[in-house]
């Protein structure tokens, strides 16, 4: 069952015909499927029924409040890295118990918040971190619930920069180094140790590195269970992988699975840190090709979403499938479709054979739901655009579109600049 098709030759979201919400909202915007959301969170959650478990959604792929709201009202909690997404899921009615806070730089201010607020735990990413959170909790009266993000050195085999778990990158406490840190908790009087976590990367395709990562995760959890530590959390993290193009990513079912296999009976509460596999396929980006052009070498088309609101094909070179709102037959062409921001990188896609378009028309850029709104900025002053919820038939705006207002917002000419 898909939520983004086409039905006489159009394409829907759900019950409306995208043509129709870009007349009402205007272009560029971010559409979501209200029930495309909830499927892929219900099935991702139930798959893990075997065992306790916490689901909690990684706000930082797509952190619009609806979406949180969505997954909290489904018994999600939120996985944070910052304060402002603690601020976000609060909002979006979390409960504190239910938010894990993840992150290598979380500073003294964001700690406190997290503290005061109540949150399941922070997972710690260096022993210096440990110290700071002890610090910080005792000045509060507060024991701060924690857990080590563990960096297990194997190799997720996905974008070297979505790669989080090899000793080259920069997340966690080398698993080596780990039961040291572990004995500095304990002797840290404002920390209580509750869990231990690791991630180590993002859009895997293959379960094996993560269950290696498990296994090693296990073995040193019995270790330091040995040393009378109670680690009552097991945190995954999140990383499973989607389909943009051809990948062929195990199934959420296959995924839980194989961990849950390996984790019956081990006594601890599994926590999950998905975002991807359960935005990026709810989402589409919808745009106006407004020219196209081409030379001796080369076919472009010109959309008027840019690399500021999508940023992922110049970023990572991402492939992201681009559809016609309007389905019918056409001459294949191969164009580099490219926004309007003053940059050569500035690309939705490149040397893509595909059918042509023309100007005026609209298109959906595909598998948009996570990192792209999140990962947006106002680059070349462009206005942020508006995200669109549909529910069958009905069209809910979730943030609208920013206005040049919003781009001066904060900024101020010095007087000695106005004097003179
Ligand atoms: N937990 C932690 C600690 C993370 O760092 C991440 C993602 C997640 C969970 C969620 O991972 P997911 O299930 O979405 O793979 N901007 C990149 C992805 C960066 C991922 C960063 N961390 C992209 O557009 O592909």
């Amino acid at each position: 069952m898909h939520f983004f098709e086409y039905k006489d030759r159009q394409l829907y979201c759900e019950g409306i015909l995208i043509r129709e919400i870009a007349e009402k909202v205007g272009t560029p915007f971010y559409l979501y499927s209200y029930h495309t959301l909830v499927r892929h969170f219900t099935v991702f959650d139930d798959a893990f029924k075997g065992i306790p478990h916490l689901v909690c959604y990684s706000a930082k792929a797509n952190s619009n409040l609806a979406l949180l709201r969505l997954f909290i009202n489904l018994g999600g909690g939120v996985d944070v890295v910052s304060g402002g997404e603690l601020y976000r899921a609060l909002k979006g009615g979390a409960v504190p118990q239910k938010i894990v806070f993840s992150g290598v730089g979380k500073r003294e201010d964001e700690i406190e918040y997290a503290l005061k607020t109540g949150i399941l735990m922070f997972n710690v990413e260096s022993s210096q971190e440990l110290q700071v959170i002890n610090e910080v909790a005792s000045r509060i009266g507060k024991k701060a619930a924690i857990a080590i993000r563990v960096n297990p050195d194997i190799d997720p085999k996905t974008h070297p920069y979505i790669s989080t778990g090899l000793k080259q990158n920069k997340f966690g406490i080398d698993i080596l180094r780990a039961p040291m840190a572990y004995r500095l908790a304990s002797q840290l009087p404002n920390l209580k140790i509750v869990g231990i976590d690791c991630h180590i990367g993002s859009q895997l395709v293959e379960v094996e590195p993560i269950i290696e990562a498990l296994r090693r995760l296990k073995q040193l959890v019995e270790n330091l269970r040995k040393d009378g530590m109670e680690i009552q959390y097991l945190d995954l993290g999140g990383g499973l992988g989607i389909t943009y193009e051809d990948e062929e990513p195990p199934h959420p079912v296959e995924y839980a699975s194989t961990i849950l296999e390996e984790l019956q009976g081990f006594g601890c509460t599994l926590i999950l840190e998905p975002g991807r596999v359960i935005v990026g396929n709810a989402g589409v980006l919808v745009s106006k090709v407004l020219y196209t052009k081409e030379n001796e070498e080369k076919r472009f088309v010109i959309v008027d979403a840019g690399m500021n609101d999508l940023v992922r094909p110049s970023y990572y070179g991402s492939y992201h499938q681009i559809l016609p709102v309007k389905e019918e037959t056409r001459e294949e062409i191969v164009a580099d479709v490219v926004g309007p921001i003053c940059e050569s990188s500035d690309f939705l896609a490149k040397g893509r054979k595909m059918a042509i378009l023309h100007s005026g028309e609209l298109i959906a850029v595909m598998s948009a739901g996570a990192y792209g709104f999140s990962m947006s900025t106002n680059y070349n002053s462009r206005p942020r655009i508006a995200e669109v919820l549909v529910r069958d038939d009905q069209m809910f705006v979730i943030r609208k579109r920013e206005g040049y207002e919003d781009l001066i917002r904060g900024e101020k000419i010095p007087d000695f600049l106005i004097r003179s």
